[in-house]
C-alpha cells in the first residue's frame, strides 16, 4: 500500500493516470478537483461561490479543500490514496502531513508529472469527460471508439468543463505557477520526490509511475 501524490500543472495528466492506478493497483482517487465539482452542483450558496472561483480559474480556499480532504482520509483506502489535484499550497502540504501524520499513515511518495506549458493549451481544449464514470477522453489523443459514446460505460453524456477555455487555463497556471509549483522544492527537502515525462505516451507515463512505486517495495 503506497499513499502518493500526483502534482503536476493543469493537463499534465493526473486525473488520467490517477484512474489507471486504481484499475491497475486498487488505489483510491482523492480528487479534490471533482469533489469540487460536485459540489458546484450541489445547489447549495457554497457550491454557487465554488463555481465562480472556478470557472476562473482561481484556486478555492485552503479551509475548503482541507476540510473535504479530512472527510475522505479516515476511510478505506484501499491499495492507498492517490491525492490528485492535492495539496496545491503550501498551507495544503502542511495540513495533508499533519492529517496523515494523525491517522497513523505516512506519504510514500511524491510524483511531479513535467511537461511543457505549450503543450498543455491542446490538451486542456481537447479534453472531454464522461458524465456517468468519469473516464477521461481527448478530442484527438484519446477519442471515444464510438463517436459520442463512453468506451466505459457506455453513456452519451460526455462533458466538457467550464474552466477549459484559453483564458481560464492562462489562470490556472498562473496559479500553478505562483502557489503550487513551490512543492516542487518544499517535497524535494522533505524526500521522496520523483519526476516522470508528462509529454510521453499515456502508457508510458504510467510505466514511468509504476517503476516508482515499485521501487519502493
Ligand atoms: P482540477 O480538477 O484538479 O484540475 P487541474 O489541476 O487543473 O488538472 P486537470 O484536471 O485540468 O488536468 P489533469 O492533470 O488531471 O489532466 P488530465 O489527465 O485530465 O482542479 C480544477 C479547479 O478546482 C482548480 O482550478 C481550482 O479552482 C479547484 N481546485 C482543485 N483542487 C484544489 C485545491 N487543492 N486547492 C484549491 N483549489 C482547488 O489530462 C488532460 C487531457 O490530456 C485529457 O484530455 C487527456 O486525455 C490528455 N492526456 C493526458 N495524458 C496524456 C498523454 N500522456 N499524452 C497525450 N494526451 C494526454
Amino acid at each position: 500500500m503506497a499513499n502518493i501524490i500526483l502534482l503536476g500543472p493543469p493537463g499534465a495528466g493526473k486525473g488520467t493516470q490517477a484512474k489507471r492506478l486504481v484499475e491497475e493497483r486498487g488505489m483510491v482517487q482523492l480528487s479534490t478537483g471533482d469533489m469540487l465539482r460536485e459540489a458546484k452542483t450541489s445547489g447549495t450558496e457554497m457550491g454557487r461561490r465554488v463555481a465562480e472561483v472556478m470557472d476562473r480559474g482561481d484556486l478555492v480556499t485552503d479551509e475548503i479543500v482541507i476540510g473535504l480532504i479530512e472527510e475522505k482520509i479516515t476511510g478505506n483506502a484501499g491499495g492507498g490514496f492517490i491525492f490528485d489535484g492535492f495539496p496545491r499550497t503550501l498551507p495544503q502540504a502542511d495540513a495533508l502531513g499533519a492529517l496523515l501524520a494523525r491517522t497513523g499513515q505516512t506519504l510514500d511518495a511524491v510524483i511531479e508529472m513535467q511537461v511543457d506549458d505549450a503543450a498543455l493549451v491542446a490538451r486542456i481544449t481537447g479534453r472531454f469527460t464522461c458524465g456517468q464514470c468519469g473516464e477521461v477522453y481527448h478530442d484527438s489523443t484519446r477519442p471515444t471508439k464510438v463517436p459520442g459514446t463512453c468506451d466505459v460505460c457506455g453513456s452519451t453524456n460526455l462533458k466538457r468543463r467550464a474552466d477549459d477555455t484559453e483564458e481560464a487555463l492562462k489562470q490556472r497556471l498562473m496559479e500553478y505557477y505562483k502557489k503550487t509549483s513551490p512543492l516542487i522544492g518544499y517535497y524535494y527537502a522533505k524526500g521522496g520526490l520523483s519526476a516522470v515525462d508528462g509529454l510521453a505516451e499515456m502508457d508510458d507515463v504510467g510505466a514511468a509511475i509504476a517503476k516508482v512505486l515499485d521501487r519502493r517495495k
